[in-house]
């Protein structure tokens, strides 16, 4: 990893509890999974200041890949955009300026995903769910951050996914609790 990359997820781990980031491990494993799956069309909904956009970013520039990041807040999505562009990494990052289920409502039906990390509203992990569902084929993967730290609010999401019989799902301790999944 470029060291500009270290020094900004270091520079932004002092400011994580008031940006709501997920933890240095959740972005490591993320970062890993999609090195190991070569992902190539990335979807993240919940960007905050773009931590974890930097690691999802870094990722992609490896795997020749592309992520959409979508923030409701104009601020953050703006010191999101400077970040990736510090890290050298804008010119794989889309950053959308809007509500999630929005962008999912009016997404081309040809648009597809082949990664979805979920950290957005938390109550809305299902609707987003249901409406990415149709952008996913088989071999996509899905994760969601905060469903332990946040699990009543998301158990609707993670009792849905669970019951899908077109997907395989594991919740992992890592800090907030990680969920990841395969679509069948
Ligand atoms: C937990 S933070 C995301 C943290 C980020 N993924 C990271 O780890 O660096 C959730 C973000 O989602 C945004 N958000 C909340 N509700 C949203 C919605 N309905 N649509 C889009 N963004 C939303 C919030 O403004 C906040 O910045």
């Amino acid at each position: 990893m470029e060291a500009v990359i270290i020094d900004k997820l270091e520079e932004l781990e002092k400011t994580q509890k008031d940006f709501w980031n997920i933890s240095r491990e959740t972005g490591n494993f993320l970062s890993i999974i999609i090195k190991t799956a070569h992902i190539q069309n990335a979807l993240e909904l919940g960007t905050s200041n773009g931590y974890s956009g930097i690691w999802l970013g870094e990722a992609l520039k490896h795997t020749g890949g592309h992520l959409t990041t979508v923030e409701f807040y104009e601020k953050r999505q703006s010191v999101a955009q400077n970040n990736f562009e510090i890290c050298g990494i804008s010119d794989v990052i889309t950053t959308v300026c809007g509500s999630a289920k929005h962008y999912l409502e009016y997404l081309d039906e040809n648009t597809t995903f082949d990664f979805v990390f979920i950290d957005a509203s938390k109550p809305e992990y299902l609707d987003y769910f249901k409406l990415v569902k149709p952008h996913l084929r088989k071999g996509a993967i899905i994760t969601a951050d905060n469903v332990i730290s946040h699990q009543q609010k998301v158990q609707p999401f993670i009792d849905c996914i669970m019951a899908d019989s077109d997907f395989q799902t594991e919740i992992l301790n890592l800090p907030a609790g990680l969920l990841i999944s395969v679509m069948l």
